[in-house]
């Protein structure tokens, strides 16, 4: 006689097993993805699974309608309790009895794939470094003396094959009360290392802990903090927050903030203890926002350029000031949260920060990179993650090259004269018409534009990134603009919108100072200010595509924290990006985010971003004699030199 065949369905996975045989113990033997908390004590309710074909065990007469049930005295407990769905059984206790298909619903399976809220959906597989993990733990023996955490430690390598354990002094304090307390039993929220594989207990609750943990992805910018709260179970964000980083009072680019520590000593000290102090407090927001208790937050991971990031350890980061900007390290990193002073999370919190790629290149280009694949891909895309410092990859499946340039805060609306963060009142679409040069706009927070009768008066109080490149780019086409940036007069222009301002000329967007409130005006320094940015941008672009041996690019994605509110038109207008088909021109949110977030979400992502970082190669913006040249030739808008033919079409 041969034993039942048991199909797992939807992966396929198929096996014979004995009668009997617990249909989680089958799952695992054919590496059938099944979750499981309580190691199949019927406490989690995780392993649930549906027969589609076939039947399990029947067992005993159900509470409720007197027939004869499925259930086992485990399950009809569990169901007494919680409630088990028709149809559901318990895999840890529902066993084969004869040929079977069995189903395993989404929500059973840990690696179970989440799709990203961002336009471009991709999907990230669920592989968290901590996790939480029942156990049950031998008791004390006065005649086999061994401490608590040496038999909860045995007892995770006899139920979870879980070796090479460690807890922290927050653990230790506690770990005694909570397994009497649980009477033995306890949940485990155990953190897995990439770099070492060392397991470290983050926490220990009594008997099978229900709550749910809770991890932070966290773009650190030289402008703003931006974090992800994610559910370390789904990887669903559960809050978003940003905040100004503090660090902007020492200096508003990178180089300024490396001069500050150069010149003033201590400066860098300070400017570590402010960062942190702000990701402090961003982490009590964020959790209050999210309804849940900073314990709850087991792990945070970290992208951020190189100077963000020595800046974050506590490095003085004067040597990436300097040829040949060696960094205090390149890896990967892997350390307790309160080694940063980030004490705002669980008091046993660990922090991962992504590698970076060298020099100038951080860990938020290599964040990118884990997040778009461009060394995956067939055609050659250039990759412009926007923000007062550019990352900058370009390349296909054969090669992967990266840069950084300064371009400065400009795209972040600061340093224009009316410039503010992307917030309800700012100006962040410009359409201007070029026969009568009189424009309309959309504010942030509002559905209509500006000539629409339903617009109202709302408050406007400035104008943001994207809004400033729109209308850069519209005062160009409607022939306000030369190509090498001025602005025209009154006379010139044939409009009044367009007024003197000493020697130079500005473009009203919008006055309200009759009713006291701002006058929104593009000036003849926003326009240089802009050209700045948008030549060091291309600059870098350009002299990855010199190092490339190619003359244009087949797509180009559009990145950074403001990259998805972009117009791919408005940015070729101005020259920002090298020409290519507008179509293959799209917008990928913030990816470094979003890599920190896949991070987050999968212990084999941040080992597979140390390979592709590896295999990136990094081309150095500030000794490269052509940078200079491409800069120069950029200033024009467009471009002095280079053509665009997609903008003619
Ligand atoms: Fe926890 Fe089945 S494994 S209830």
């Amino acid at each position: 006689t041969t034993d039942p065949l048991v199909i797992f369905t939807p992966s396929g996975k198929r096996g014979r097993f004995p009668v009997g045989t617990p249909v989680l113990t089958a799952a695992r033997q054919l590496g059938v993805d099944l979750d499981s908390v309580c190691g199949g004590r019927g406490i989690c309710s995780k392993c649930q699974v549906a027969p589609s074909y076939g039947e399990f065990s029947k067992h005993g007469v159900t509470a409720r309608e007197g027939a004869l049930s499925d259930w086992n005295s485990v399950e009809q407990r569990y169901d007494d309790i919680r409630g088990l769905k028709d149809g559901r059984r318990l895999g840890c206790q529902a066993t084969v009895q004869g040929d079977i298909v069995i189903d395993v619903p989404p929500e059973s399976q840990v690696h179970r794939q989440v799709v990203r809220k961002a336009a471009a959906v991709r999907d990230i597989v669920m592989d968290p470094a901590t996790k939480l993990l029942f156990v049950k733990v031998q008791e004390p023996d006065m005649h086999e003396p061994s401490g608590d955490l040496e038999r909860l430690a045995a007892a995770l390598r006899d139920e979870w094959g879980i070796t090479d354990v460690h807890a922290p002094l927050p653990v230790l304090t506690k770990l005694q009360k909570v397994l009497r307390k649980g009477n033995w039993e306890v949940t485990v929220a155990l953190h897995r290392g990439s770099l070492d594989g060392r397991h470290q207990v983050i926490d220990v609750y009594p008997g099978f802990h229900e709550g749910r943990i809770y991890g932070l992805a966290i773009d650190l910018g030289s402008t703003t903090i931006a974090a992800h709260l994610c559910d370390l179970r789904n990887g669903q964000v559960a809050a978003s927050a940003g905040v100004m980083n503090p660090q902007i009072r020492f200096g508003e680019d990178l180089m300024s903030r490396v001069s500050y520590a150069m010149m003033n000593p201590g400066g860098e000290v300070e400017m570590t203890a402010a960062v942190r102090a702000a990701i402090n407090d961003l982490t009590v927001d964020i959790a209050a926002e999210a309804g849940i208790t900073p314990d709850q937050i087991m792990e945070a991971v970290f992208v951020c350029n190189p100077v963000m990031h020595h800046l974050l350890i506590g490095v003085d980061p004067v040597e990436l000031g300097q040829a040949p900007f060696a960094l205090a390290t390149s890896d990967a990193m892997g350390l307790p949260a309160r080694e940063l002073d980030l004490n705002r999370m669980n008091d046993a919190a660990q922090v991962f920060i992504l590698p970076c790629i060298a020099g100038h290149v951080g860990a938020d280009a290599a964040a990118v990179a884990l997040s778009e694949e461009p060394g995956k891909s067939d055609d050659l895309v250039l990759i412009v993650d926007v923000g007062t410092n550019a990352e900058i990859l370009l390349g296909d499946k054969s090669r992967v090259l990266a840069c950084s340039s300064p371009t400065g805060p400009a795209f972040e609306g600061a340093q224009i004269s009316s410039g503010q963060r992307a917030a309800p009142g700012a100006i962040e679409r410009v359409e201007i018409d070029p026969a009568t040069k009189e424009p309309r706009f959309k504010i942030i927070g509002s559905d209509s534009w500006s000539d629409d009768p339903d617009f109202g008066t709302p408050q406007i109080t400035g104008i943001c990134g994207s809004g400033i490149i729109e209308a850069v780019a519209e005062m160009r086409m409607a022939g306000l603009l030369d190509d090498k940036g001025l602005i025209g007069s009154p006379d010139q222009t044939g409009t009044s919108r367009c007024i003197v301002a000493g020697r130079t000329h500005s473009y009203v967007l919008h006055d309200s100072t009759a009713d006291g409130g701002p006058l929104i005006a593009v000036t003849q320094g926003d326009i240089r200010a802009i050209q700045l940015a948008k030549s060091a941008l291309y600059a870098g672009a350009r002299l990855l595509m010199d190092e490339m041996g190619v003359d244009h690019v087949d797509r180009i994605t559009l990145a950074g924290a403001f990259g998805a509110h972009i117009s791919p038109k408005h940015a070729m207008v101005l020259g920002m990006i090298p020409d290519a088909p507008l179509a293959n021109v799209r917008s990928a949110g913030n990816a470094a985010g979003t890599g920190a977030r896949i991070a987050l979400c999968s212990v084999t992502a941040r080992r597979d971003i140390a390979t592709i970082v590896r295999q990136i190669t990094k081309v150095e913006t500030a000794i490269a004699p052509k940078f200079q040249e491409h800069f120069v030739n950029a200033n024009a808008i467009p471009h002095a030199t280079d053509p665009f033919p997609h903008l003619a079409s």
